[in-house]
């Protein structure tokens, strides 16, 4: 696995030393200088890579954020939008971004954990009761000085935006309580917390990158998963075996527009300010998706035949997953958590 994954990380770098962010200078001056300085005549271009499927809000939101980018700086900074982990997956591309072989990237919270355990805590399960409770949190200044503290791993946080409540989906049986969740092999992100839920609530957790989730769900490897409901549907989870999903809503799914430091650096202040504009909104396009898509994905998947279960009483689910909050009460800070859980 480690083998894999290192293996993975080198040839990112590799494709990044061949085609990562390229600049083209029309004044000649010295682009690593660039930083906090007037934009010269300098051309940037950016790659930008995420995990989802090109009908998905991440890659509307990034396609119109480059868009917008390239009209405010006449052309000067390009970004191409990269689907489908073509860039690697969540985790492997945050790492690429922190070792500067990689230049932005939408990713959700979860697979940052790893590099970031910080940020760990949004990723606590129930902790958020509705998306305005989120939004409240990611906004206001926990969620503020979480994106300013990815500066220590070399990642420059820009934005939150989301990938919605995520839901489990699984092949065997409606899940409408946790003991209906014993023995089941449920795929989940490569996140401590989650694996610690999923263990809580009697399932057998698999954490894997989303690149190999699909298989392992077609090749009954594994016999569930979990993730928003838009997941489900543009990565057609009903024809990898997936019949039933109950709408637990046990996480909230939020996701950061990032960027790697060594190329923001390298990007001049003007350029910079545009940068971090657009991505705000692009991060609130892609939320405002997320949350339409809701309805119209669920539709899609009642006409794949897709059993869902919609009205589950999660209170044993949130019961069961206590022990969760007091290991990690240590980790994130009592106070911390219930200033979430308290916000209104
Ligand atoms: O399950 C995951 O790994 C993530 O939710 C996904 C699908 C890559 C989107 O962020």
């Amino acid at each position: 696995m480690k083998k894999k994954r290192f293996l993975l990380v080198a040839l990112a770098a590799i494709m990044f030393i061949f085609t990562g962010c390229s600049k083209s200078s029309e004044s000649g001056g010295e682009a690593d200088k660039n930083s906090g300085e007037k934009a010269s005549g300098e051309t940037f271009t950016l790659k930008a890579g995420h995990s989802l499927t090109e009908d998905h809000p991440y890659h509307i939101g990034l396609l119109e954020m480059a868009k917008n980018v390239e009209e405010r700086t006449d052309g000067k900074v390009k970004i191409e939008v990269f689907p489908l982990s073509q860039l690697g997956a969540e985790r492997e591309l945050t790492e690429a971004l922190t070792l500067g072989t990689a230049d932005m990237s939408v990713s959700s919270t979860a697979p940052i954990v790893n590099f970031y355990p910080e940020i760990g805590i949004v990723d606590m399960p129930f902790l958020f009761e509705s998306r305005e409770h989120a939004y409240k949190v990611l906004d206001g200044e926990i969620g503020q000085e979480l994106l300013k503290g990815m500066e220590n791993i070399g990642i420059i946080g820009l934005a939150w935006g989301e990938n919605g409540f995520r839901h489990i989906t699984n092949a065997k049986h409606p899940i409408t309580k946790p003991a209906d969740l014993k023995g089941i092999k449920i795929r989940t992100q490569e996140n401590p917390i989650h694996l610690d839920a999923f263990n809580a609530l009697g399932a057998k957790p698999t954490p894997m990158a989303w690149t190999e989730a699909l298989t392992a769900l077609q090749q009954g490897v594994v016999d569930g998963q979990e993730n928003p409901i838009v997941v489900a549907d543009t990565y057609k989870l009903f024809d990898a075996n997936q019949k039933y999903m109950t709408l637990t809503g046990h996480l909230y799914s939020p996701a950061v527009i990032m960027f790697s430091k060594t190329t923001w650096d390298k990007l001049p202040a003007e350029y910079q300010e545009i940068l971090s504009e657009e991505a705000k909104k692009s991060g609130d396009q892609i939320r405002e998706l997320i949350k339409k898509s809701d309805e119209d994905s669920l539709k899609v998947l009642k006409e794949q035949g897709m059993e869902i279960i919609e009205e589950v009483d999660v209170s044993p689910f949130r019961e069961a997953i206590q022990p969760v909050y007091e290991k990690y009460e240590s980790e994130f800070g009592k106070e911390k958590i219930d200033a979430i859980l308290n916000t209104k």
